[in-house]
């Protein structure tokens, strides 16, 4: 059994598939571990790292690749990867199919099974293989420090002999998994912090960890939440009513940190350029939704830069990849976990269960078709 990293080949993505710590777990389950040099470099991982935890390190993807049974990425395989891998092969990454159809097909007729972590349920059982949290976990701390970083001024009061500076006022838009990080490190970092949210589960979140809760709490409020624990599209009174509540209250902040999803839909615009315009000179906004559309209407990813106004709007891609070394220890972490789950211990052979919840929720393609039913065409 053989699994194999190959370096990642998008340009802003520094993660890598695996560290010592799971080259080392993948050995004791009997299997044999390929990195492509230089895999690990931008997580701080060098070469000899893996080569000392047991792994074999090679120059090219090509003979990284070659005869592996376990793929490991952070994102989908490339066309010019397609190639490399064997047929049957288990190809284990963050898929980002929606959209995609085309390269899914693709990865389709190269044969493999390919494994989109990110469809993982959200069940108690494969919490430790969560990606979307250990993610977005980073990204909601990184969010503040990137905040506190673009800021000009400190965030804790500071009471000196040379004057008192006051706190920064830090709002954060949105409390899943990435706001209330951000919440409790804008504590930490001494800041005054409010939160919003439309799913009525996070004011006592939000208050257990020492911010104001600030919404609109009519009828829809209270049943914004779906059964799997997202929010819902909230109708057009409901967002007149929180654009007129968060307006008023925008314009007194020096920070805000904008984390709104909903899943399969575009992000919610929540923060208007009238709102941009009545902010101070100096105050910041990072939208962590820019890549999927955006919170702040002016938001532009991949882009930092400042309104006429002065307020600086920051619209970084890949934030987790902004904390490579941590962001990488914990996806790896999730990917040994799910992998494990696959393994037969006693022949040391990969063996999906292919009736499990696990592999059902997560498996788009296999035997040179795409089987996910969301991505089945109406001719399947
Ligand atoms: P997400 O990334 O889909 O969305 C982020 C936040 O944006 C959510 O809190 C959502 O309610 C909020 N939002 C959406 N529309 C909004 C609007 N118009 N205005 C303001 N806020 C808006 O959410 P994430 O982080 O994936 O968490 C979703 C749920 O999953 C939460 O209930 C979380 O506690 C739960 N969860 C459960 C886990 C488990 O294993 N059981 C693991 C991780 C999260």
């Amino acid at each position: 059994m053989r699994v194999a990293v190959p370096a990642e080949i998008e340009a802003n993505e520094t993660r890598v598939a695996a560290t010592p710590e799971t080259v080392k777990k993948f050995i004791a389950l009997g299997a044999t571990v390929a990195i492509q040099s230089g895999a690990g470099t931008t997580s701080g991982i060098p070469d000899a790292d893996y080569t000392a935890a047991g792994a074999t390190v090679l120059p090219t993807a090509a003979e990284t690749l070659a005869d592996a049974d376990i793929v490991l990425k952070v994102r989908r395989p490339g066309p010019g990867e397609l190639g490399n891998l064997k047929r049957g092969a288990a190809v284990i990454a963050i898929m980002d199919p929606y959209g995609h159809e085309a390269e899914l097909t693709g990865i389709a007729g190269a044969g493999v099974s390919a494994f989109a972590m990110e469809f993982m349920p959200r069940i108690t059982r494969a919490q430790v293989m969560d990606v979307l949290s250990s993610q977005a976990n980073l990204a909601g701390y990184r969010a503040v420090i990137d905040g506190a970083g673009e800021y000009g001024r400190a965030l804790p009061m500071m009471m000196t002999a040379a004057g008192t500076v006051p706190a920064a006022r830090i709002f954060i838009m949105g409390v899943g998994v990435a706001g209330l990080q951000a919440i409790a490190t804008a504590r930490r970092l001494g800041a005054i912090v409010t939160a919003t949210d439309v799913r009525p589960a996070t004011k006592e979140q939000v208050e257990s960890l020492g911010a104001k809760f600030v919404a609109v709490e009519d009828d829809e409020f209270k049943q914004a939440e779906t059964s799997g624990g997202y929010a819902k599209e909230m109708s057009a009174e409901y967002k007149a009513k929180q654009a007129a509540l968060v307006a008023s209250h925008i314009a007194k902040q020096d920070i805000v940190i904008t984390t709104a999803l909903i899943p399969g839909r575009p992000a919610p615009k929540l923060i208007s350029a009238d709102m941009v315009h009545s902010m101070r000179a100096g105050s910041v906004i990072i939208d962590l939704a820019v890549e999927r559309g955006g919170n702040c209407e002016l938001a532009r990813p991949g882009e930092t830069f400042v309104t006429e106004n002065g307020v600086k709007i920051v619209g970084h891609l890949n934030v987790p990849g902004r904390l490579a070394a941590t962001a990488s220890a914990l996806y790896a972490k999730n990917l040994y976990a799910f992998v494990e789950t696959m393994i037969d211990k006693e022949t040391k052979t990969l063996a999906p269960k292919w009736d499990d919840d696990l592999v059902k929720a997560t498996l788009l393609t296999r035997d040179g078709a795409v089987v996910h039913p969301n991505f089945l065409t109406k001719a399947d």
